[in-house]
């Protein structure tokens, strides 16, 4: 018997870094997809199959032991597996560019439990999702749970790493263009970039954080009065946030030009240092907005809000 899981992209729309730290981010998941199918196999053996490569290992194994992306997927198989007397193969597909910023390895991760956990029982969302945040923990240690959430319900939402999700209830018809500089990036590496910056300038990290926290309210009562232009603005006003932390460099500062001359707003979106950024337009805005990135060289597309979240078959 196979048993298949789907998670979305995400983009993270408002106070990425900061969320770290325990300030309201503001996030979606978008339609681009990663499905995972897992089966049991008479071999006690854990085989992973993806387009980034082949993990084939033994059960019980120190995961510290384990030097490879896929290592989510032997943490959440192992575990499956504990007191059962199988093995499991798991199969990758994926729509969702890697390590762009987009949430692959959550998407990943959500996919991953889900597909694996229901071989053996009936498992509810909540413990999908906290099984995927364990599983990002073996390659990303300080996560703030914030894109393993929207990847598992989906839609649009406000995220606090204490207090968790809220989601916003209007489904806004916005378009996202996601432009990718195709600069790899590590998550984990700009994470801890930025926790520099915050234990060599205190006082600025906290001037920051405040004024992000106030933003993301503002934007909260934009998005229900569907003001997308002044949405815009905030965006354009985080990304100087975001300059301040250092996170941003010369491409992506083009890139964000482009987004900001041609659309409403745009931003990094994500850890930074590579990875995408995005610009926020409606049908009007849409086309000229992609032909600008692509007139520049630059690999786009353009994205809806997806509002299903993890689907299991
Ligand atoms: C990465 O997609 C978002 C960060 O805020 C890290 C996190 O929230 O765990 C940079």
């Amino acid at each position: 018997m196979k048993s298949k899981a789907s998670a979305p992209a995400k983009v993270i729309l408002f106070g990425e870094h900061f969320v770290v730290y325990g300030v309201k981010a503001i996030l979606c998941s978008i339609n681009k997809r990663i499905t995972v199918t897992a089966e049991k196999i008479s071999e006690r053996k854990i085989s992973i199959s993806s387009e980034i490569g082949k993990l084939i290992l033994e059960p019980d194994k120190s995961i510290l032991e384990i030097n490879s992306p896929l290592k989510p997927f032997y943490y959440l198989a192992n575990k499956a597996i504990e007191n059962e007397d199988t093995g499991i193969h798991i199969e990758i597909d994926s729509e969702i560019p890697l390590g762009a910023g987009l949430g692959s390895s959550s998407a990943c991760c959500v996919a991953g439990a889900a597909a694996i956990f229901k071989l053996f029982r009936k498992i509810s969302k909540e413990e999908i999702l906290e099984l995927a945040i364990e599983a990002e923990r073996t390659i990303f240690e300080n996560t703030s749970g914030a894109d393993c959430t929207v990847c598992t319900y989906g839609g649009i939402m406000e995220y606090e790493k204490n207090s968790g999700f809220k989601k916003i209830e209007d489904e806004p018809n916005y378009q996202l263009i996601i432009a990718n500089s195709n600069i790899e990036h590590s998550t984990q590496s700009m994470v801890s970039k930025v926790k520099e910056f915050k234990n060599k300038n205190k006082e600025e990290f906290f001037k920051l954080s405040n004024l992000e926290s106030k933003l993301v309210e503002d934007v909260l009562k934009l998005v229900k009065e569907n003001k997308i232009e002044k949405i815009g603005e905030k965006m354009n006003q985080n990304q100087k946030y975001l300059e301040t932390l250092g996170i941003s460099n010369n491409q992506l500062r083009e890139m964000i030009k482009i987004g900001q001359e041609s659309s409403f707003g745009a931003k990094i979106t994500g850890s930074g240092g590579g990875g995408c950024v995005f610009a926020l337009t409606d049908e009007s805005d849409l086309q000229n907005t992609l032909k600008k990135f692509k007139d520049n060289n630059y690999e786009c597309f353009s994205a809806k809000i997806d509002f299903t979240g993890l689907n299991t078959f």
